[in-house]
């Protein structure tokens, strides 16, 4: 099967049968990268150009490795270092990127929307990396696969994320990812930072991490995005972590075959307390490791691939 589209800005485009496409490719990749060398020519004379606007370790390096393991070419703009600290507009950039012909182009964005700009601009395809609050489909694709390789199906089961919802592109992302694929979805955090507007999708919201966890296949934890906070939404960090922090005793909520998540980077000792995150359950370096797979199956299906 291919993927008909030029580009990925969001789960929410998506139907499920493009979200099983896109697992079932990056599962049937994933052996690529045990191989003793790790690379196809399946890409090979392709370009893909990534522009990161904001900080990533996961995500930039991720789609970097996942287009050397296809042998397409890979150039990253370090935009610290580009013409976009003189003024040049996000538009000219891109255009003026497109005038060198790449097939893909990967881009993170602090305004929500900006793929979306520039994939109504330009003719190759754009990979959405991350854009402001919006979306971030590649992170909530590989949550997907993470998850059904853990529990071998994503219906019926119970996800409970948790934390910072408002800020989270990664929360929105899963959101409609999870629901599409028949899992039941619960979103705790404090009343500011629950969005109204992922009730109307179907997700349930509530303020205790008790009721969220209580029975839940899937825990997946967020970071308090403190650099995109204007203002307080809670009183203290030891309150927030004592009411909505995951720990032993709180995890003892959940099923005991629970999984523990974390789109990273984790804040250690806040939402997280380092037994969990590196205890048994956790499944946050799976997670990572899924990333190249997601992002290597993304990059063959929006080039056209089978
Ligand atoms: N999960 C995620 O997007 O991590 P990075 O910000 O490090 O890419």
């Amino acid at each position: 099967m291919r993927l008909k589209r030029k580009d990925l800005l969001g789960l929410a485009d998506l139907t499920p049968e493009e979200i099983t496409l896109i697992l079932d490719t990056a599962a049937s990749l994933k052996e690529i990268s045990t191989r003793p060398i790790k690379k196809v020519p399946t890409l090979r004379g392709k370009t893909v150009v990534t522009l990161f606007y904001e900080p990533s370790t996961r995500t930039r390096m991720s789609f970097e490795i996942a287009t050397k393991r296809l042998s397409a070419d890979t150039v990253n703009l370090t935009v610290a270092a580009s013409s976009a600290v003189k003024g040049e507009t996000l538009a000219d950039t891109a255009a003026n990127l497109e005038a060198m012909n790449p097939d893909l182009l990967v881009i993170r964005h602090q305004a929500s929307g900006a793929p979306h700009f520039l994939a109504r601009r330009l003719a190759c395809g754009v990979i959405n990396a991350g854009d402001g609050t919006h979306e971030h489909p590649t992170q909530a694709l590989l949550d997907l696969l993470t998850v059904r390789e853990a529990k071998g199906t994503l219906s019926g089961l119970k996800v409970a994320i948790v934390g910072d919802i408002l800020h989270s592109r990664v929360a929105r992302s899963n959101v409609h990812g999870f629901l599409k694929m028949g899992s039941e979805v619960w979103l705790a955090g404090p009343a500011t930072m629950l969005p109204p507007g992922l009730a109307a999708l179907g997700a349930r919201l509530t303020t205790s991490l008790r009721e969220a966890l209580t029975g839940a296949d899937v825990v997946m934890m967020l970071r308090l995005q403190l650099e995109r906070m204007g203002q307080h939404f809670f009183s203290t960090l030891r309150e927030y972590s004592r009411t909505y922090g995951l720990n032993p005793d709180t995890l003892a909520w959940a099923k005991e075959d629970a999984i523990v998540m974390h789109p990273g980077p984790l804040n250690r000792g806040v939402e997280i307390d380092p037994a969990v995150a590196d205890g048994p359950r956790s499944v946050i370096l799976e997670q990572v490791a899924n990333g190249v797979a997601v992002r290597m199956a993304v990059l063959l299906l929006l080039s056209g691939g089978e």
